[in-house]
């Protein structure tokens, strides 16, 4: 499981709801993560339209929001798929097979495998993010799947393992 948990069922989101949310979270000291780690528990994301929002009420620039949010992996500016895979993209998976095993998933699941892979498949069931070390080293490359650790895969047991 994510750090932030998972999000059974996303709310559709308002402009009304993410100015209650900011609201809840503004007196905070240091208020912008714990109003995104909100957003993305209620929403499922950070929809790309609260950022401006957050920024005005926080008297920040919507890039500074902006750069938060795709800073951090765990955020995301759309809904996740039913089932997310992430796939680590740091050295000692990398050097076990692990890029190579995520570019099979990735093709058979017909998202992006350049460089800069991942992304939700159109119907919206998976979601394949690329992070960068989960501290599974010892048994590279690893993955999560739905929050499972999952490690010691090519291509043919990653696809297995998501059921594609
Ligand atoms: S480098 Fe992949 S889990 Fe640490």
């Amino acid at each position: 499981m994510s750090y932030l948990g998972s999000v059974e069922t996303p709310q559709p989101w308002s402009p009304e709801g993410v100015q209650a949310i900011v609201a809840a979270h503004q007196s905070l000291e240091g208020p912008l993560i714990p109003i995104l780690h909100a957003l993305q528990n209620i929403y499922g994301c950070v929809p790309r339209e609260a950022v401006s929002i957050v920024a005005h009420a926080l008297n920040l620039s919507r890039a500074e929001v902006h750069g938060v949010v795709t800073f951090y992996h765990d955020f995301r500016d759309r809904p996740a798929g039913d089932r997310v895979v992430k796939i680590c993209r740091a050295e000692a998976c990398q050097a076990k097979g692990g890029e190579a095993a995520a570019r099979v998933l990735l093709s058979v699941l017909g998202l992006p495998h350049d460089t800069a892979w991942g992304g939700t498949t159109t119907d919206g069931v998976v979601t394949v993010e690329p992070v960068y070390c989960l501290g599974l080293c010892a048994v590279a490359p690893a993955a999560l799947i739905d929050g499972e650790p999952f490690g010691r895969f090519d291509g043919m047991r990653l696809c297995e393992a998501v059921g594609s």
